[in-house]
C-alpha cells in the first residue's frame, strides 16, 4: 500500500501483464492478422491518443465531456447521494473529476486501472481538483470477474466506465463485462457507460483519419513497438494506416496495411505479407440508443436512462441493478 496524501491510497494487485512478444506473433500467425488494441498504448501510443482527443474530427472526448457538464445536474440525481464510485479505466481522471462537480457528498473515490501509471496520474489528479474526498486506486484488472467481485467496498456504489472503452470489446465480451458488473451490484447500485453512437459513417471515418495524421502515427506505432521488441527493422512505408466503417458489424476498424510482399522474421519465425495484406489493430464498435439500452435491460439492468450531447453524438447511459 502506498500513501500519496492525506486521503489517497495505492493498492497493487499486481495485475498480469500482457506479454507483447507471444501475443504479438500469435495474432500475426493467424489468418487474418490482428492484434489486440491494448499493444497500441505503450507510452507514446498513449501521448498519441491524449493528442487524438483534442482533434476537431475526433468527436468522442469533447462529446462526453459536453455531457458530463451539462448535464451534470440530471447525472447527479439520477446516481444519488452517499454513492462510493468506482470508476474503471479512467485515464488521467479528467472525466471523473468533471463528473464529481455536481455529485452531492459522494463517500469516496475508487480508481481500477491495470496501469499504474496511468491510476498514479488520475488518483493525483482527482484528488487535488477535489480535496478532502477519499481517492483509492486498485492497480488491476477490471475485466476479470474476481476482481470485481472482491474490490471490498461496502454500502451503496455507482461504477462508471467512460470513454467508449466498451467500443473496443467484441459485442459478446461486452455483454459478458456488463453481466458481470451487475453481479456485483445491489438493488440501487448504478452503473454508468460512455458509448460512441452511430451516425454518418463520413463524419465516423474522419475521426479516424484526421488530417493531421495523429491517428495515423497511434497506429504505426504498434510497427515501432513491433520494431524495438522484436529488434527488428520494418520500414516507415512497409505499412501505412487504414481506418474505415464496416457497416455490417457497426465498427470502425483500424488496420495496419502492407505496402508490399514481404516478410518479417520474429523471433526466428517467418511472418508473410501479400502487398494490401492487413494486421486488424483495433475495433471501435458503435451503438445505437436502442441496441445499447436493449443490452442493459437483457443484463437485468432497469431504469435505463441516456443522456446524449446536443450533437447526439455520443451518449452516456445510466441503469440501476
Ligand atoms: C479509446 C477505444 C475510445 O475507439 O475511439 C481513437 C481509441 N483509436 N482513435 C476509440 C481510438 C483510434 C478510442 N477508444
Amino acid at each position: 500500500m502506498e500513501q500519496m496524501g492525506n486521503n489517497t491510497e495505492i493498492v497493487d494487485l499486481k495485475p498480469k501483464q500482457s506479454d507483447f512478444r507471444t501475443e504479438v506473433l500469435q495474432g500475426l500467425l493467424r489468418d487474418p492478422k490482428e492484434t489486440h488494441p491494448k499493444f497500441l498504448y505503450d507510452e507514446r501510443g498513449s501521448g498519441l491518443f491524449d493528442q487524438i482527443t483534442g482533434l476537431e474530427e475526433y468527436y468522442p472526448t469533447r462529446a462526453e465531456i459536453e455531457i458530463l457538464k451539462i448535464q451534470g445536474e440530471s447525472i447527479a440525481e439520477y446516481l444519488g447521494e452517499n454513492s462510493l464510485f468506482v470508476e474503471l479505466g479512467g485515464g488521467n481522471g479528467t472525466k471523473g473529476s468533471i463528473l464529481l462537480r455536481s455529485i452531492r457528498s459522494p463517500r469516496g473515490y475508487l480508481l481500477v486501472d491495470i496501469s499504474m501509471d496511468a491510476l498514479k496520474l488520475a488518483v493525483r489528479n482527482i484528488s487535488s481538483e477535489h480535496p478532502g474526498l477519499e481517492v483509492k486506486g486498485i492497480c488491476a484488472d477490471y475485466t476479470d470477474y474476481d476482481v470485481m467481485a472482491n474490490l471490498g467496498v461496502s454500502g451503496k456504489k455507482s461504477i462508471v466506465f467512460l470513454g467508449s472503452t466498451i467500443g473496443n470489446m467484441e459485442p459478446e465480451e461486452a455483454r459478458r463485462f456488463v453481466a458481470n458488473c451487475r453481479k456485483v451490484m445491489a438493488a440501487g447500485d448504478t452503473i454508468t457507460i460512455g458509448v460512441d453512437l452511430k451516425k454518418d459513417i463520413g463524419k465516423l471515418e474522419k475521426a479516424y483519419n484526421d488530417s493531421r495524421g495523429i491517428t495515423a502515427e497511434f497506429n504505426e506505432n504498434l510497427i515501432e513497438r513491433i520494431n524495438r521488441i522484436f529488434g527488428c527493422s520494418i520500414g516507415k512505408s512497409d505499412f501505412i494506416h487504414r481506418a474505415f466503417y464496416n457497416q455490417q458489424e457497426g465498427r470502425i476498424e483500424m488496420h495496419l496495411e502492407s505496402t508490399r510482399n514481404q516478410t518479417l522474421k520474429l523471433d526466428g519465425v517467418s511472418v508473410k505479407f501479400r502487398k494490401g495484406e492487413t494486421i486488424h489493430t483495433e475495433n471501435s464498435y458503435k451503438y445505437s440508443v436502442e441496441d445499447f439500452s436493449s443490452m442493459l435491460e437483457e443484463a437485468g439492468l432497469r431504469e435505463v436512462v441516456h443522456w446524449t450531447d446536443s450533437g447526439a453524438n455520443f451518449a452516456l447511459f445510466s441503469a440501476k441493478a
